[in-house]
């Protein structure tokens, strides 16, 4: 594979010898950075962050860029050209451990030297050119944005596919863009798309970054050394003011777009869970039209975000994150799965695996599943926006096969016929002779225990869970589920392959013990049978999920259900109370007659609510984040309390049981997989910085009131104080 490095060194390094055999560099070496000059008297910065396979900015970096930039001003080049040699990408953005571990002042000094050392690279007398591939965000993206002009690179070199992602993510961890990028972009492009870019932290990919006038034009690596020879003969104007950057330049204009931008906002993560939004909308609209006042401005608020709660949970979860990517570990990938049931969710594995490089064999009982699944693999490609040739590419992959050919050649087969246990039993048996000795069996059961399921295999030490949740494209949590039977348990070699599968595939893996509804399910069943009790109470639907919502959940539970599908909830809640000993809310009738009746929720179009073209339609209106805002009363409180301690309670028993052994993780698997609020930090984080001994003593309160299953779980004396 051809690094970039070595494209941008190779060109470099020609030029330089074709002219100036042997010059010597024009400043000394660094950890971090590369320059050379070449015949044009171009200057070749090249970023390249010592040990690490991805380009970030700390202190140190960008004190030596300082040093670099000093002598770029004694000695000034015709050109300078800053470039990555990190195959990944241009720069990722700020080193966020430094902002976990400076304090409020060090803060406030980092940000003063970064934000001196950009101006200084954007004031440079001679003309500045990024040339940027792969990823450029946050802080990388401020370093781009300082540059006079941006090249970015796509195209095919060498085999590898090079594309483009610029954006500021700062938002997802209740931060803003804090060297520059505030002010900066809002100049350059449409201030309208710059807010918004900011404010929803999405990033920008490939043609639109020059449609969107984040790059001002695209080549391929092949190109560079013409492009950069044609910008030496242009002068590098700054571009006239388009209509809508003087529109937003005066006060009216910003204050109006500033009213719709705030409402959106608090639609989309309200402003007491959320700050940073409103923070970067209030700094644009005061300072939007005075650069300098908005780049003080910019420091100040920064650093008021970095100590708020908010960040720091968001932080700690973006590291957790971090964690279980890691514990995908690396071994020997999966290369061949064989799926056996092409429903609902084995037509999704299949597919999603296929989108992602696997070659995957599907087989069902019939036919017609499995030309469904082929389907929706081109729609899913489609949704994902794979070119043609990679949708092709996955379709050429995903081999229709009801002959169950693959099975001798699969490394893995994921079996995701329905939920019985002697379908899955019965069909274990006239597979596992047929299977490779090595390869792994693997069941997305919800709910069947696999020591159960495991009871017939010649192989038990093979077997283990991959439970993929619904929509499986869009879900990024699988749960590895190992057992421990009598007749064997699940072998860490089978384990650290379906870990590193999951990795693989891009999604995040949870490693759990066998239990009742593993740890999402178990933890959701009770949120959600909590709000069917209270509908059984009369009180009011959207008043129940407001609640849940203003807690910071993504949904409120009765709308979940409605999307999960009521038939699906109503059998894990029966599985749930026949198999634990713990005291569950019980399931009305009622509800047991939506479901024979076929309502069952957003699949069907009626459930609690009344769904049209997948969304809650006006009739059975709506969640909205405005309402009951400020209904913070007692009576809302106890709502409240009610589901979300029982999910607590549930994912301390299950700590409690080993299901899972690092809270951490935990934690970590609950936001990500149950949406439990990630500006809480997870459950048990925010159970902590609550105060263990209240949630134990309100639990006790609502077990007098409403009965056992409130009761606190045992487990709650190791989950320890903050
Ligand atoms: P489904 O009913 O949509 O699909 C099952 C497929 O298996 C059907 O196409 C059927 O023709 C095929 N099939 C039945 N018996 C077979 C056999 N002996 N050999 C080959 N194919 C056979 O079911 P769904 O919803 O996809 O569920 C599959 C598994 O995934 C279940 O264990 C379920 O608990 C689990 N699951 C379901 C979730 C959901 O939201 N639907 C979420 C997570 C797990």
């Amino acid at each position: 594979m051809t690094m970039p490095s070595t494209v941008v060194k190779d060109l470099a390094e020609q030029l330089a010898q074709q002219h100036r055999e042997g010059q010597r560099p024009l400043v000394g070496e660094f950890k971090h950075w590369q320059h050379r000059r070449d015949a044009d008297d171009v200057l070749w910065v090249e970023f390249d962050r010592q040990g690490t396979t991805t380009n970030t900015l700390c202190t140190e970096v960008l004190t030596e860029f300082n040093t670099i930039l000093q002598h770029i001003e004694e000695q000034p080049p015709t050109l300078v050209a800053i470039y990555s040699a990190k195959a990944s990408g241009f720069c990722a953005g700020a080193d966020i451990k430094q902002f976990t571990e400076a304090s409020q002042s060090d803060m406030s000094e980092m940000l003063r030297q970064g934000h001196g050392i950009l101006d200084r690279l954007e004031n440079l007398s001679v003309p500045t050119l990024a040339i940027i591939h792969g990823h450029c965000l946050g802080g990388g993206l401020e370093l781009a944005l300082a540059c006079q002009r941006r090249i970015g690179i796509i195209g095919i070199e060498s085999g590898v596919k090079y594309t483009l992602e610029m954006g500021f993510p700062e938002i997802r961890l209740g931060l803003h863009p804090g060297l520059g990028g505030t002010r900066r972009l809002t100049r350059l492009i449409d201030p309208n798309v710059a807010m918004s870019l900011m404010l929803t932290g999405k990033s920008i990919y490939g043609t639109a970054t020059k449609q969107q006038g984040l790059v001002d034009e695209l080549i391929e690596w092949r190109h560079l050394g013409n492009a950069v020879k044609a910008k030496l003969r242009q002068k590098f104007t700054r571009q006239s003011a388009t209509l809508r950057q003087r529109l937003f330049s005066t006060a009216p204009g910003r204050k109006l777009a500033a009213k719709r931008m705030r409402a959106l906002s608090q639609q989309q993560a309200p402003h007491e869970h959320y700050p940073a939004p409103f923070a970067l909308i209030e700094l644009w609209e005061t300072f939007g039209g005075d650069p300098e006042a908005m780049q003080t401005a910019e420091q100040e608020s920064f650093v008021k975000l970095v100590a708020t709660d908010t960040a720091r949970n968001l932080i700690r979860v973006f590291f957790l994150q971090q964690a279980l990517k890691l514990l995908a570990g690396k071994s020997r990938p999966i290369q061949n799965v064989h799926v056996i049931g092409a429903g609902a969710m084995g037509g999704d594995i299949a597919a999603f695996c296929a989108m992602q490089g696997l070659r995957v064999t599907l087989s069902d009982q019939k036919l017609e599943p499995i030309a469904n699944a082929v389907h929706q693999a081109r729609r899913l490609c489609q949704r994902k926006h794979r070119s043609a040739i990679q949708t092709r590419e996955t379709l050429d992959r995903l081999i229709p096969d009801p002959d169950n050919h693959g099975i001798a050649s699969a490394d893995l087969i994921i079996e995701a016929v329905p939920e019985n246990l002697e379908v899955k039993r019965a069909l274990y048996a006239l597979i596992e002779p047929r299977m490779q000795d090595s390869a792994i069996l693997a069941t997305n059961t919800s709910s069947i225990p696999l020591d159960q399921l495991a009871e017939s295999l010649r192989k038990p030490e093979r077997f283990l869970g991959l439970h993929f949740f619904n929509p499986v494209s869009e879900m990024l949590v699988v749960e590895v589920v190992r057992h421990a039977s009598a007749r064997g348990e699940t072998d860490a070699s089978a384990l650290q392959s379906a870990l590193a599968l999951t990795g693989a595939i891009g999604k995040l893996p949870i490693s759990v013990a066998s239990y009742p509804g593993f740890l999402v399910n178990r933890a959701l069943t009770p949120y959600l049978l909590e709000a069917v009790t209270m509908l059984d109470e009369k009180i009011d639907k959207q008043r129940i999920d407001q609640v849940a919502l203003n807690f910071g959940m993504p949904m409120g539970p009765l709308a979940l259900a409605d999307q999960i599908g009521l038939d699906v909830c109503l059998h894990v809640a029966d599985m749930l109370a026949a198999s634990l000993s713990q005291p569950m809310a019980a399931v009305p009738d009622w509800l047991r007659q939506k479901v024979t009746r076929g309502e069952l929720g957003k699949k069907t179009g009626e459930g609690f609510y009344h769904w049209t073209q997948g969304k809650v339609s006006n009739k059975g209106k709506k969640q909205d984040r405005h309402n009951g805002q400020h209904a913070g009363t007692e009576a809302n409180q106890e709502i409240q309390d009610r589901l979300i301690l029982p999910m607590l309670n549930a994912c301390v028993e299950c700590h409690r049981n080993g299901v899972v052994s690092d809270l951490a993780q935990l934690d970590a698997a609950m936001v990500f997989g149950a949406g439990f609020a990630p500006f809480r930090g997870g459950p048990v984080h925010y159970a902590r910085s609550v105060g263990i001994d209240r949630i134990v003593e309100r639990l006790t309160q609502l077990q007098e009131k409403f009965g056992d299953r409130f009761t606190p779980d045992p487990g709650w004396k190791d989950v320890g104080r903050l």
